[in-house]
């Protein structure tokens, strides 16, 4: 594994684990036992950030909850030390959408809980998960600044974060790491790179692999059930995967010419586009686990890169999900 700087000194993995899909979105949540035993396999790999968030619960077939915190919390105790937990506040989901809350005392509140599910004394990285219009960036970075002197959180971060909000949130506390979605089929935010250059500030990369389609191995047969977000996802309907071929293809024969699989170049391809980027893909799976920490090691020329992204500019994609709606 290799390891990158986020801000001006958080060491983190050049690939790290989005732990999100063990719990949330992504179907019934998985068994923890299994889950633990792959969150170990991964710190023995060298990933060394693990993300997860408050709102990422789900429900066991038995009826109770399942808090993604929980469930990292107790499987990383023993590594407390060597590691970074990232988790975020500020969202919580309804029926048909995402609900915003970053006032100060709902952050308060989350911290606790967030601190008290990971069973830990201090969170590595908080993000404020989604700007909450009702909010101004100096207030959340205000608290920040205070849970940072009073020890409960090392650094901050914003998700989906755009140029004047970030300016502002950094100027009253230093922002160490964006959180965005960027993917080879979501492109929307590399206009912040010079930004975030300029500031210092690391990009974490959501949904690195367009929630698994750029690994190229789902297809037009891929059943998703109604409880799996990808079920709603365009980049997954038949359609989708159509007007995707071509880029599928373009995955597979460049996979193929470096002697890797199309997800190890989907994140070999952004790592080095930009040097302080991390992304971090979600499995559940221990040989997914191994191919996404594989795409650190590979390494792509200028005219490599140039190549693919003279193809992406040319090629046709279907739409890919954007996120849920947020209500307020
Ligand atoms: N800040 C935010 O608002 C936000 C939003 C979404 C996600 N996130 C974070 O980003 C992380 C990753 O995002 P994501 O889960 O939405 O998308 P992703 O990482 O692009 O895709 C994850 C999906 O791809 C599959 N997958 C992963 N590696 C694979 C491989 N090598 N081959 C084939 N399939 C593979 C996984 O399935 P299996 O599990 O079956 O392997 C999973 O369903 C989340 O875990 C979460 O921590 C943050």
């Amino acid at each position: 594994m290799k390891y990158r700087i986020l801000g001006k000194d958080l060491k983190v993995s050049a690939v790290s684990l989005g732990c999100m899909g063990m719990t949330h979105a992504f179907g019934a949540p998985s068994d923890t036992k299994e889950m633990t035993r792959l969150i170990h396999e991964a710190v023995e790999l060298g990933y060394t950030m693990f993300d997860t968030a408050e709102c990422y619960t789900g429900v066991f077939p038995n009826g109770s909850t399942a808090y993604n915190e929980e469930l990292m919390g107790a499987a990383l105790k023993p590594y407390r030390d060597k590691i970074v937990i990232a988790t975020k506040f500020g969202v919580h989901h309804a029926p048909d959408g995402l609900i915003t809350d970053s006032s100060p005392e709902t952050i308060r509140k989350s911290v606790e809980g967030s601190l008290k599910r990971l069973g830990t004394d201090y969170i590595d990285l908080y993000y404020q998960h989604r700007i909450d219009p009702d909010v101004a960036p100096e207030t959340v970075a205000q608290t920040m600044s205070q849970l940072i002197k009073e020890g409960k959180i090392r650094y901050w971060g914003i998700s989906e974060a755009n140029e004047e909000y970030l300016r502002r949130a950094n100027e009253v506390c230093p922002v160490t790491a964006i959180q965005n979605r960027y993917s080879m089929m979501a492109r929307r935010y590399e206009d912040l790179f010079p930004v975030l250059e300029e500031l210092h500030i690391g990009y974490v990369a959501f949904s690195p692999l367009a929630n698994g389609l750029l690994s190229a191995k789902y297809d037009k047969d891929q059943k998703f059930g109604s409880d799996d977000y990808r079920s709603r996802m365009p980049q997954f309907t038949a359609e989708g995967i159509d007007k995707n071929r071509e880029l599928l293809d373009f995955l597979y024969e460049t996979a193929e010419r470096k002697n890797s699989t199309p997800a190890q170049i989907s994140l070999a391809w952004m790592m080095c586009r930009h040097k302080n980027l991390v992304p971090i893909p979600g499995t559940r799976k221990s040989e997914r686990l191994r191919e996404n920490a594989g795409a650190a090691d590979i390494e792509l020329s200028p005219e490599e890169i140039a190549r693919i992204d003279c193809a992406l500019n040319h090629m046709e994609m279907s739409e890919v999900f954007g996120g849920a709606k947020i209500l307020r």
